[in-house]
């Protein structure tokens, strides 16, 4: 049986590990976080995650799954380690790969002989060469193949991505590294998942390319629901008729707020200055970059237009996380948009199903409400930012007796419109007019 340890145990490597040990391998997650350990080894799991928690359970039963946080054991038992830690951004965009170095000098310090490192955190092109040769200088005796095996799990539908994903990408010189994987991925054959095999920095290019091709298409939408809204065009017919078009696909061509995220954000400020490193003009990231930040505040243009004026009235947000069926506020347009709102004196009261204490860590001091409904309590103004489910179910009658105003802006289109009008709303949604 592969023994296989997985460091770090964030969204990516707490699912790496699950899932992995649900194929039937031996595998063993570590985290420095102590707390994050023990909640992990009473088979709780520290993230918002669908089906986690049963997998997890289930594995840790089946005795496939345990976690410590003694790295160094961790690693000299393990055939595969696999690296999931952070790569978060510094002040100038680029990444802090502090996290992954202290990880390689351990694995260089404490792996056997023939264990392969297989690198799934996002990190700038050139890095696994770069950690291979840290390695090796780290400790000449060590015998320890790297490979760069970049992640595509979407936050709320991790589990569903890990089992099924699109594609398997594998970045790796050594034909040993290659065999390895393939049998610890063979499970994914059963229901042909292509594999991508290709050298390192395609890896992790093929990694930064898709996460900036999708928050370029979704900050295309964005501007093209801006227009539509102006010049009388319906941009879910839009987006439909243009998803029709099999080179186009019609998946990520949903208007809002702008993207969030632990990814795109911080993916395409770190593509952008991978282009600037090596000369490279990456002029098309920067602008997607810029229009996004410009997508958020065009929320508060747009409440100021309905409103007159923000001072001293009462807002209702609802949907904090960054997007539905998760509890994750990174980067979300709430922080903007509601840091903002405080800023032009508005009374802010906030809800979300899943992200109302990680959204209240970060801004206190806000009422916060239990209900979506209750939120609504004298509130001259509605702004919904997720596209959670439980508002696409809001009845307008009731929406309408509890508020004092009659302002809606629905940014993710999720309310149901046939009583807009006779309840005298005045109501904005993204890309299309309400005649
Ligand atoms: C993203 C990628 O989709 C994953 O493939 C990748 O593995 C992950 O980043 C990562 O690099 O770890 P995630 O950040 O979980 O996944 O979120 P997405 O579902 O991609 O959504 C990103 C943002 O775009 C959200 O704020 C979402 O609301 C927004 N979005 C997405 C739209 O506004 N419209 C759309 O049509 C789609």
């Amino acid at each position: 049986m592969t023994h296989i340890t997985v460091i770090g145990t964030g969204y990516v490597g707490l699912v790496t590990a699950v899932g992995l040990a649900d194929f039937g391998h031996k595998v063993t997650g570590v985290d420095l976080d102590t707390s994050k350990i023990s909640v992990l080894q009473k088979g709780k799991s520290p993230i918002y995650e669908k089906g986690i928690e049963e997998c997890l359970q289930r594995n840790i039963k089946a005795g496939r799954l345990d976690f410590t946080a003694d790295i160094a054991d961790a690693v000299s038992r393990a055939d595969v380690v696999f690296i999931a830690v952070g790569t978060p951004p510094r002040p100038d965009g680029s990444a802090d790969l502090s996290q992954l170095e202290s990880s390689m000098d351990c694995i260089a310090d404490n792996a056997r002989n023939n264990t392969i490192a297989v690198i799934k955190s996002t990190v700038p092109v050139g890095t696994n060469r770069r950690m291979q040769e840290r390695i090796f200088k780290h400790n000449p005796a060590a015998k320890i193949e790297l490979v760069s095996n970049p992640e595509f799990l979407r936050e709320g539908r991790a589990m569903q991505d890990f089992f099924h994903p699109d594609r398997i990408v594998i970045g790796t010189d050594s034909q040993e590294a290659r065999d390895v994987l393939e049998k610890l991925y063979s499970p994914l054959n059963l229901i042909s998942v292509p594999f991508v095999w290709c050298n390192m920095e395609t890896a992790e290019l093929i990694k930064y390319a898709s996460n900036a091709f999708l928050a370029a298409k979704v900050t295309f939408i964005n501007q093209m629901s801006n227009l539509a809204e102006v010049v009388g065009a319906d941009i879910h017919a839009v987006a439909r008729a243009m998803g029709m078009d099999g080179r186009i696909s019609s998946k990520f061509l949903h208007p809002g707020p702008g993207y969030g995220g632990s990814c795109f954000p911080k993916d395409t400020r770190a593509l952008a200055a991978i282009g600037d490193a090596h000369g490279v003009n990456m002029s098309l990231i920067k602008t997607v970059i810029e229009a996004n930040e410009q997508q958020k505040m065009r929320v508060l243009d747009q409440l100021k237009a309905m409103l007159g004026s923000l001072t001293d009235k009462n807002i209702a947000v609802l949907g904090l996380a960054f997007k539905s069926e998760t509890d994750d506020i990174r980067e979300a347009p709430s922080l903007t948009v509601v840091r903002e709102l405080l800023r032009a004196s508005a009374r802010v009261t906030v809800h979300d199903p899943a992200a109302m204490d990680n959204f209240c860590k970060v801004i206190p001091n806000l009422t916060a409400a239990s209900s979506s409904y209750m939120a609504l309590e004298n509130a001259d103004a509605l702004l919904i930012l997720t596209d959670w489910n439980e508002y696409r179910s809001l009845d307008l009658r009731i929406i309408a007796e509890k508020m004092r105003g009659r302002v809606i802006l629905d940014t993710r289109n999720v309310l149901n419109k046939s009583l807009i009008k006779e309840y005298n709303f005045i109501y904005r949604g993204s890309g299309y007019r309400l005649d």
